[in-house]
């Protein structure tokens, strides 16, 4: 799944454990933890590299943890990634997992990957160790507790699972810029076609230019500018109402509630959710039959 974002000029090279290693984990917060620090690892090699992501079993012992802040004694299924990049200044590692702390040019970095890695991490009782240099590359490792019996385990045989393809014509409005980015690059990357917008007057402006070809539209419920999702799928769908609609929200289903919608066309996906999971939801909507067909089969049965 990661061979699409880093490129050609950077070697993948995956090395999962020699069995499958539980830990309790949310699987689309795991993945989006590896977004972050494989985006990171391609921006650190501009002109390419290596990138190695590996999972392995470490017993912790209670020295080793004493040594390290939130550490605790154990087994962890550690999940490292290295890259062979720029490296990072040491003035500048007390700072990266700091909100908006990013060394990138304007409108490419917005420094939330490692914050969000850091949160995600912490909602994982899990830890994070950072080894870099200039010039000598980066690696990062997180321990996670390793748990007995049924639990998900680090889902590295996701990375190279591909994902659904098509090329029909979606809209992705979205307010977050990462998360819209990280959505429309990845769906153009599966063959569609794909308009962006930030709020739902940018998506109107973007319907109407273009509504012959959009067949679907995934929208955050949620929005600035007073235009909820509910609302922009509402009005799409008057004018067309074969449109197929995915809403997504972080607040749950509830963020749907009262609200007048049209349930044959549409759908909701919970966030933070996974690149498969979109990408899967998304072709499996624009493949079902037509609602109108269903219809008229119900219409003629007996
Ligand atoms: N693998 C890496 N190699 C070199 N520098 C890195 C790496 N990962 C993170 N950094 C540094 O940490 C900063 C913060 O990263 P992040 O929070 O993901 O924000 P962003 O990528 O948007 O800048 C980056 O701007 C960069 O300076
Ligand atoms: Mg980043």
């Amino acid at each position: 799944m990661f061979h699409r974002i880093i490129g050609e000029d950077i070697a993948l090279q995956s090395i999962p454990a020699d069995s499958a290693l539980p830990i309790r984990a949310d699987t689309g917060m795991i993945e989006q933890v590896l977004l972050n620090l494989v985006v990171n690892a391609r921006d650190a090699m501009p002109k390419g590299g290596r990138l190695q992501i590996a999972t392995n079993l470490e017993i912790v012992d209670s020295e080793a943890a004493a040594q390290i802040t939130d550490a605790k004694p154990g087994p962890h299924v550690v999940l490292t990634v290295t890259d062979s990049g720029i490296g990072i200044p040491a003035e500048d590692l007390p700072h990266i997992f700091e909100p908006f702390f990013t060394t990138k040019e304007a409108g490419k970095g917005t420094g939330l990957g490692l914050a969000t890695v850091y949160g995600i991490v912490k909602q994982h009782h899990a830890w994070l160790a950072v080894q870099s240099a200039p010039g000598e590359g980066t690696k990062f490792k997180i321990y996670f507790p390793a748990v007995n019996g049924q639990a998900s385990s680090v889902p590295t045989s996701t990375l190279t699972q591909p994902l659904p393809r098509g090329s029909e014509t979606l809209l992705v409005v979205e307010d977050e810029r990462a998360v819209r980015q990280l959505v429309s690059n990845t769906l153009e990357h599966c063959g569609y076609k794909v308009f962006t917008a930030a709020n739902g007057r940018d998506a109107l402006e973007v319907w109407q230019k273009n509504k012959d070809h959009i067949q679907l539209l995934l929208t955050d419920v949620i929005m600035p500018d007073g235009m909820s999702g509910t609302e922009l799928g509402g009005r799409l769908a008057i004018e067309n109402p074969k449109l197929k609609i995915i809403y997504t929200s972080g607040h749950g289903q509830k963020a749907l509630e009262n609200t007048d919608r049209q349930h044959h066309t549409e759908s909701f996906i919970q966030k933070p959710y996974s690149l498969q999971q979109i990408a899967t939801l998304i072709r499996s909507r624009l493949d079902e039959p037509k609602a109108e067909l269903l219809q008229q089969q119900d219409a003629s049965l007996p």
